[in-house]
């Protein structure tokens, strides 16, 4: 079924490379799927190396006129993007829903999520402040300057369509940056549309390129912009594995990196919790999405004395839990994003109960008259769960809750540090001088206390080890963008 928008034209079904909305350079499609029905709706170019190249050459012709524009006019640019974000909020939502299957409201909410991050870094921008620095000597001067890194390249993934395009596209204009991005295959559309909106706010031709490729062409896109010495910073969210890969290949041509990679998060219930708030942090933190977020708990630790309690009240609400597409508007949880997506989920369920869990709500995908495709996996608890298992030394990127019991604080302590990553944590207690340890023993980029929805575009964004470096969001994101100039001038 075709997607019908207040703005058609919100859906360009082309890339955008200077100034020209344009088709890859031999012509070839990309299909786009809706993972609710498993059906075709639309189609955009399956982008070539050529149009990488492309793109450079745009993104690097326009650089010395934008860095030169006064902060303050990008900044009113960037503003007018996030109210043109905020009033096409109807259709962007729309858009994200068809394409990733969260449901509507989430889709919307996220659109608001998105614009939150626009609006940040307009502000930022006229705050990106240098040093006068003593000098030690008489007759000098000494200042710091910072200024824009050069050509960006953004790296986005499916879970967030527009979030992510946001949090990496408005720092690098807030700083002078030119961009060349590249969407997930999965969701190439809501990137197509915010960037449209941004070509209306005034983003000049060359600022932001935007080239869509499927997963077998999406190699070819990277590596020109890997192996372009003109592209001085990659910014990326996705797996550890293409971080590490990205991370090798740009050491020829020595490029700044921000990677939002793999998490593997913690979420821990001391005995002294307050169990109804504990509950709602999980279903906050873990069932957002889906559980296709990379700061989703992927292991929930319960220590004993309030393990049964918990379980219980745990079950109660994730059993309720509405399954379903995202036209349905008491749909809580969509279908996963596509056929690997649930294979990996029920592999790691399969690999659980294998080795001794227990299930104690869903553990199956769901097929049905309101579920009628083959992406849905019922929301999801299991009970008894190992540190041999693979849901829990693995991202499950699913509704999936694995639940295991722990005896002290040490124990947990260790348990949750014992992963190579450290994107986010989560523990509820109420006891002060607990929380105080506990907070500065995890080993994470992000600790959620008595909080399960974490992420907010006034806060650092990102993780420690296999995780990653850089963070986005706040004012440390826009740093990301930047580099320090020092200029010393003699003889005064
Ligand atoms: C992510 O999953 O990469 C981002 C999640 C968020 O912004 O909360």
């Amino acid at each position: 079924m075709t997607l019908t928008l207040q703005r058609q034209d919100l859906m360009p079904g082309a890339q955008l490379i200077g100034a020209n909305w344009c088709d890859a350079s031999d012509g070839r499609r990309l299909d786009v799927t809706d993972p609710a029905s498993d059906t075709v709706f639309a189609s955009v170019p399956d982008g070539s190396a050529a149009d990488a190249a492309a793109a450079v050459d745009a993104a690097h012709a326009a650089f010395p006129a934008w860095r030169a524009v006064p902060a303050k006019q990008r900044a009113q640019i960037l503003k007018r993007w996030n109210d043109l974000m905020l009033a096409h909020q109807d259709d962007l939502g729309r858009l994200i829903s068809r394409e990733q299957g969260k449901p509507l409201a989430e889709g919307k909410g996220e659109v608001l999520y998105a614009a939150s991050y626009v609006e940040w870094f307009a502000e930022e921008a006229t705050r990106a402040n240098g040093d006068v620095i003593p000098a030690p000597v008489p007759g000098r001067r000494m200042f710091a300057l910072r200024e824009p890194v050069g050509v960006v390249a953004a790296i986005t993934p499916w879970n967030f369509p527009a979030a992510m395009i946001a949090r990496k596209i408005a720092p690098a204009l807030a700083a002078g940056c030119t961009v060349v991005c590249k969407p997930a295959e999965d969701t190439p559309l809501t990137s197509l549309a915010l960037i449209k909106l941004a070509q209306e706010a005034g983003v000049p031709a060359g600022v932001i390129n935007i080239v869509t490729a499927s997963r077998e062409r999406t190699p070819e896109v990277v590596d020109v912009w890997l192996d372009d010495s003109r592209v001085r910073k990659i910014t990326f969210t996705g797996s550890t594995p293409v971080g590490k890969h990205l991370a090798r290949r740009s050491a020829d041509t020595l490029k700044k990196l921000s990677l939002e990679l793999g998490g593997n998060a913690p979420f821990i219930v001391f005995d002294d919790a307050d169990l109804d708030v504990a509950v709602e942090g999980v279903m906050a933190a873990k069932f957002r999405n889906g559980g296709q977020t990379c700061v989703c708990p992927n292991r929930v630790y319960v220590q004993a004395g309030v393990h049964d309690a918990f379980l219980d009240k745990l079950a109660a609400r994730v059993g309720a839990l509405r399954v379903g597409p995202a036209t349905d508007p008491a749909s809580q949880i969509g279908p996963m994003i596509n056929a690997r997506a649930v294979d990996k989920i029920e592999r790691h369920v399969l690999d659980a109960v294998a080795r001794g869990a227990r299930i104690v709500v869903g553990g199956k995908r769901l097929r049905s008259a309101s579920c009628d495709g083959p992406n849905y996996f019922a929301p999801t608890i299991l009970a008894d769960v190992h540190a041999g298992m693979e849901c829990s030394y693995e991202e499950t990127f699913g509704p999936v809750a694995p639940v295991t019991r722990f005896a002290t604080e040490a124990e947990v302590i260790a348990a949750a540090n014992d992963t190579p990553f450290g994107l986010a944590a989560y523990f509820y207690s109420t006891d002060v001088r607990r929380i105080w340890r506990v907070a500065e023993a995890l080993e994470s980029g992000i600790v959620g206390i008595n909080e399960g929805a974490i992420a907010a575009e006034a806060a650092p964004f990102g993780g420690v080890k296999e995780s990653g470096y850089g963070r986005e969001g706040s004012v440390h994101g826009l740093d990301d963008y930047l580099h320090t100039k020092y200029i010393c001038q003699g003889q005064l």
